[in-house]
């Protein structure tokens, strides 16, 4: 048998910590797998004092990365360190050095891939990234390999587990949205900084790399259209369900002749959809191919075990590369890297779906057909209507509607005149509707 492979490890924090259980625990699975052993021989710690939750015996510590960059034996760094800055100079000096690199860090790739990919490409070194993009599911894979195949028309996931975790919380228990998201912190499934989760940021670095992978693009972070759920009130999700809809976040990623879609936001969805029901903080993402249909790929989209299984299955693949003519290997994007398409990215003004729109208007006569006239005049159609009767005490009602497609343009202008209205309280509530029609 070859001799076994050595393994640098940037950080050994709850997911760093999880690859070492996971090695440990599968070493008789994952060198019948690989052909030879997987070692992690060397690890950088911030503290090396300090306690973990894993036995690093036969682990070489040490409080300086750039030891495992220098070091000859080491064939494959693993960074989880998280963050741009640090963990983009240790993997650019470590692709330098002729390392192959696996990352958990879906901000790196989706912020300096193209710059990381081309570094790897001209030193015949891989990248595997298999754990930025939901966790344990293997979602790079299937699109990059196992639908390569298809034309990918579109895809849309539920990819924040934290935010699905609220919303399903505010859903099912009516919960307040604070409480929620200190509990998601607590289990450890919230990123260091939860306004990228709740903002929607976390969700749209994953949604960079689903698109390029998906189309053979190039990764466009900054492109990308970023809601968050910061603005879902509890009446929202269940004026939704009255309509028989769900409300979720969603990263949604289309292509066309036109161009390509880019947006992460909440949305109202149908509650007869499989991925209506994903709920707490699993992820789940529909693909949609030419010739395969729609496509469901479901799992735990955070968390030391899950996000640590879909690292240690890079590293075996990587492995099992390291004996392959670079040119022959699966492309870091899917598609070759002189292949890679210049297809724009569609500004969200253009681009065209149904509404949920929510407004609180003076109970008085002729208020609704102002509305619908307003409505009529930009062309919208109105598919469903639903007025609430004025809650004890309170003078206005809420007026909720369901449009059918309309450019976002052409509602902006509608949902201008209709907040001009003096019988209108305040903004009138916007949350796009997705079918997710095959
Ligand atoms: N904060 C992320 C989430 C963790 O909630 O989905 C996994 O990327």
């Amino acid at each position: 048998m070859l001799e076994p492979v050595k393994i640098g490890l940037f950080g050994l924090g709850t997911v760093g910590c999880g690859v070492v259980n996971v090695l440990q625990r599968n070493t008789n699975e994952l060198t019948r797998r690989a052909g030879r052993k997987i070692q992690i021989s060397h690890a950088s710690v911030r503290n090396i004092n300090k306690s973990r939750l894993c036995n690093t015996q036969g682990i070489v510590l040490t409080e300086k990365p750039m030891d495992l960059v220098n070091n000859p034996d080491i064939d494959i760094v693993v960074e989880l360190i998280g963050g741009t800055t640090r963990a983009f100079e240790l993997v650019m000096k470590a692709i330098k050095q002729g390392k192959h690199v696996v990352t958990a860090n879906k901000a790196l790739i989706a912020l300096h891939g193209n710059e990381i990919f081309a570094a790897a490409q001209a030193m015949g070194v891989n990248v595997a990234f298999e754990a930025a993009v939901a966790g344990g599911i293997p979602i790079i894979k299937a699109i990059r390999e196992g639908l390569s195949g298809n034309k990918i028309n579109w895809l849309a996931g539920i990819i924040n587990g934290t935010s699905n975790f609220i919303l399903t919380e505010m859903q099912q228990k009516g919960r307040s949205f604070a409480d929620v998201l200190a509990e998601a912190q607590k289990l450890g499934y919230a990123e260091a900084d939860p306004t990228f989760d709740i903002q929607g940021i976390d969700a749209a670095h994953k949604l960079t790399i689903l698109a390029s992978i998906a189309f053979g693009i190039p990764l466009q972070f900054n492109r990308v259209y970023t809601e968050g759920i910061t603005q879902i009130h509890a009446d929202d999700v269940q004026y939704a369900e009255k309509f028989g809809y769900k409300i979720k976040h969603l990263g949604i990623a289309k292509q066309s002749n036109q161009g390509v879609e880019l947006r992460v936001h909440p949305a109202l969805i149908p509650e007869r959809c499989l991925i209506a029901n994903v709920n707490g903080v699993m992820n789940a993402i529909l693909v949609h191919g030419d010739a395969v249909g729609a496509t469901l790929y479901y799992g735990a989209g955070a968390g030391s075990n899950p996000t640590a299984s879909a690292v240690v299955s890079d590293l075996l693949d990587v492995v099992r590369t390291l004996t392959v003519d670079p040119e022959n290997r699966v492309p870091h994007l899917a598609f070759q890297p002189n292949a890679i398409s210049a297809l724009p990215i569609l500004s969200l003004a253009e681009i065209e779906t149904a509404y949920y729109l929510r407004l609180r208007a003076i109970d008085e006569p002729g208020v609704l057909a102002k509305v619908a006239t307003i409505l009529s005049q930009g062309g919208i159609s109105i598919e469903a209507i639903y007025q609430h009767e004025p809650k004890t005490g309170q003078k206005d009602v809420d007026i909720v509607l369901l449009t059918h497609k309309v450019k976002e343009k052409q509602l902006d202008k509608a949902l201008n005149a209709l907040e001009a209205l003096p019988d209108v309280v305040g903004d009138v509530t916007r949350i796009r509707l997705e079918t997710l029609d095959a």
